[in-house]
């Protein structure tokens, strides 16, 4: 994301084409756009191709129950949608036997049983919100279709997450509703998901998204589920569960977080493309209040993510040290403001878990669907998808 665009206070308007053809790499055929994309060709009324661009807003424009993504205008969150489509995965397929025996012999220290239990306990609850935040909150306020198209994939995913819960507890044989109970008694999980929900209530009986405020209010929706939430409260307790597979424990679980992980790298990027088209067509969202009201939101997060990490790790374990937990919330807090051209919080500079970035991005060739096995991409493509391949 360029965060120039950010800071720059960008013009709202938006200019509707004079040349179809640069806008749409087009060739014109009377009174068609008529454009190749990958293998395929579209013919479109270039009237009304031209009038549906110029009724894409991230919020405020046209809606259109059909969600037709063409002609595309915000490239990117359909480059996103590829990727995400690319990643996707099966958790009933993996296999679990080898954690299952583990979960009910000595192999694992009770350090690293309390963690296996709060990654289960915390992430059955969040994953549910953030579905549901989404959903209600961010996807239904969107209009431009292709916004909207890779929204709704996320929510998809976030549907994949829990089902992936569901996966470990009926494999490990483990009571739900024991575990539910126990983890809701956690303060710093309570305190965690109270933060994130305080203004979900409100926000889900509507916004008037022609004022300033109310506008704010969604771009800090946006940016408490995305950046806050999934890019920094998620990120410790993935890499202590990833620090139990290194070791090659419980290595089920290890590859359904390490899947997760990566599908939350989307939800991260697709947040910031938000923000950023939103604020470029609605700059009065970003005044330097605002600017100051998310470091401080994201200041909170912090605080409460660094009193759950010392509930999950009160001391080091092997292979874990807690100073390093708390060093890579602050890292990933800052690389989150950072790229949202916000002044970070901390010090650290450094991932203090390089590993974790080769485990996520591993690429193998191998495809899923046939080898149900390890890493995978559904169209062996492990590079960004392009939207040369629109379908
Ligand atoms: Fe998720
Ligand atoms: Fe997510």
């Amino acid at each position: 994301m360029s965060t120039a665009v950010l800071e720059s206070y960008p013009t709202a308007e938006f200019d509707i084409p004079s040349d179809i053809s640069a806008e749409f790499g087009a060739r014109e055929e009377g009174n068609h756009a008529v454009f190749t994309i990958g293998q395929k060709t579209f013919r479109l009324d270039k009237e009304k191709a031209r009038a549906r661009m110029a009724g894409k807003r991230v919020i405020n424009g046209e809606r259109s129950a059909e969600l037709n993504v063409l002609p595309l205008k915000y490239h990117e969150a359909y480059r996103i949608y590829k990727q995400m489509k690319a990643n996707h995965w099966e958790p009933d397929v993996i296999d679990m036997t080898k954690d299952c025996n583990q979960w009910n012999s000595d192999a694992l220290s009770p350090k690293e049983r309390w963690i296996v239990e709060m990654g289960v306990g915390y992430f059955s609850a969040a994953e549910g919100i953030v579905g549901d935040s989404v959903l209600h909150v961010i996807e239904d306020n969107l209009t431009a279709a292709e916004l909207k198209h890779a929204s709704l994939r996320q929510i998809a995913e976030e549907s994949i997450h829990m089902d992936s819960l569901l996966h470990i507890i009926g494999s490990l044989n483990i009571d739900i509703d024991e575990v539910t109970a126990k983890f809701q008694d956690i303060p710093s999980i309570r305190k965690k998901n109270a933060f994130i929900t305080r203004h979900m209530p409100e926000l889900k009986r509507g916004m008037d998204l022609t004022q300033t405020v109310d506008k704010q209010k969604f771009a800090k929706a946006i940016f408490g589920i995305t950046q806050v939430m999934e890019g920094t409260q998620f990120y410790a307790l993935f890499a202590m569960i990833l620090s139990i597979h290194r070791q090659n424990k419980m290595t089920g679980i290890g590859q359904m977080f390490q899947y997760t992980l990566r599908d939350e790298s989307n939800h991260i990027a697709l947040g910031r493309y938000l923000l950023e088209q939103l604020v470029k067509e609605n700059p009065d969202i970003w005044t330097p209040e605002f600017r100051e009201e998310l470091v401080a939101f994201m200041a909170e997060g912090v605080e409460l993510e660094k009193e759950f990490v010392r509930d999950c790790l009160p001391e080091d374990a092997v292979g874990m040290s807690l100073g390093e937990f708390l060093s890579y919330v602050d890292y990933n807090a800052d690389r989150r403001l950072a790229s949202l051209g916000l002044p970070t919080l901390s010090n650290v500079k450094e991932n203090p878990f390089l590993w974790l970035d080769e485990v996520i991005f591993l690429k193998k060739e191998k495809n899923f669907f046939e080898t149900r096995v390890t890493e995978y991409q559904t169209s062996g493509s492990v590079q960004n998808a392009s939207e040369d391949d629109l379908i």
